[in-house]
């Protein structure tokens, strides 16, 4: 994650935010929803993935509705970005690279098992995890540890919805999300820097909070497979290596994950990982963050605690050293 790469963005491929804006409003009402995005042809349906349906039919499964309440007033960041510019080390270390090569994952079909200090195991398929609940729109910021940052209209539920389920035991304290491994098909597996799968976690609180989202769809559409398809996690008050992209596997724990990070480079990534413009990546400064989309000469953004989140989760973190515990 230690490399910066810049993005080529051609300011006449970046549709205003009005345009985008009322364009999308005309669709809702106009009930078409994601169809005519998709027919936009914003990206070709060989990068989202060979099974996925680009954009979708009124009646649309991924289209949520917009929850305000978690939704944050930043503009955007063009559909195009969010899916061509990613972090997916399945498919190589190169932002473009799960752009070039996720299309190829197989994501049908495709369960999700729920697991370990639960009352009920359950695996859930899935198109009974999309039908758990109704999907919501939130716009959420992301900010990787790399400082460059996005502004993502996600699709999905939270993912306390689906722990609940299962019934967490007294003993889940952590929960360990483990990713996809298809040899073949993930031409970055070759790259043993990661010892996969890539494994992330979270304390039982923060996997409860009502901010972690599991995500099914971005821009009202079916998650395009370099962002996770056919389900990922989002939390947004951390850094993005902590939302697992492409789950399998739901494990709740007594002890704390290994997670894929913390075993590489344990002084550089702390399983925490929460948003903190006041401490310093060892290489880098986290004051502030390019946001991808307005353009390499637009001015960098500060980062702020907690990615803004900190009114809905600094008490969980109250009392707790947030240098030592990065
Ligand atoms: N999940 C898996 N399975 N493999 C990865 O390499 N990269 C992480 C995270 N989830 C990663 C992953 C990192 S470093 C980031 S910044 C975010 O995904 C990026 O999510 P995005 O590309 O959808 O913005």
């Amino acid at each position: 994650m230690s490399r910066i790469h810049i993005p080529r963005i051609d300011a006449s491929q970046i549709t205003p935010e009005h345009i985008w804006v009322s364009r999308r409003e005309w669709l809702r009402q106009a009930g078409l929803g994601a169809l005519a995005l998709g027919a936009g042809g914003l990206l070709p349906s060989a990068a989202l993935g060979a099974d996925s349906p680009v954009g979708s039919a009124p009646g649309n499964p991924y289209a949520g509705r917009p929850n305000p309440r978690y939704t944050v007033n930043d503009k955007p960041t063009p559909e195009k970005d969010v899916s061509s510019y990613n972090n997916f080390y399945e498919f190589g270390t190169g932002k473009r690279d799960p752009y070039d090569h996720a299309g190829k994952m197989q994501t049908q079909p495709w369960s999700v098992s729920v697991e370990g200090e639960v009352a009920k195991p359950r695996r859930f398929d899935i198109d009974d995890l999309l039908r758990l609940a109704p999907l919501e729109e939130r716009v959420y910021r992301m900010r990787c540890v790399e400082a460059w940052s996005m502004v993502i209209p996600w699709e999905g539920y939270s993912l306390s919805t689906l722990l609940k389920q299962a019934e967490p035991t007294s003993r889940a304290k952590y929960v360990e999300f483990v990713t996809a491994v298809q040899p073949g098909n993930m031409p970055g597996l070759d790259e043993r820097i990661i010892d996969w799968p890539y494994i992330e976690g979270l304390r039982i609180d923060e996997a409860m909070h009502p901010l972690t989202l599991l995500v099914f769809g971005v821009y009202g559409k079916r998650l395009p497979n370099p962002n996770g398809a056919p389900v990922r996690v989002s939390i947004p008050w951390k850094y993005g290596f902590k939302s697992g992209k492409s789950l399998v596997k739901i494990r709740l724990t007594e002890k704390m994950p290994l997670t894929s990070w913390v075993k590489i480079a344990p002084g550089e990534y702390g399983f925490y990982a929460n948003v903190n413009p006041d401490v310093p990546h060892p290489r880098w400064s986290q004051a502030t963050e390019r946001r991808i989309g307005d353009g390499l000469f637009a001015p960098r953004v500060k980062t702020l605690m907690f990615n803004g989140y900190a009114d809905q989760v600094a008490s969980l973190y109250s009392g707790m050293d947030l240098r030592r515990y990065y």
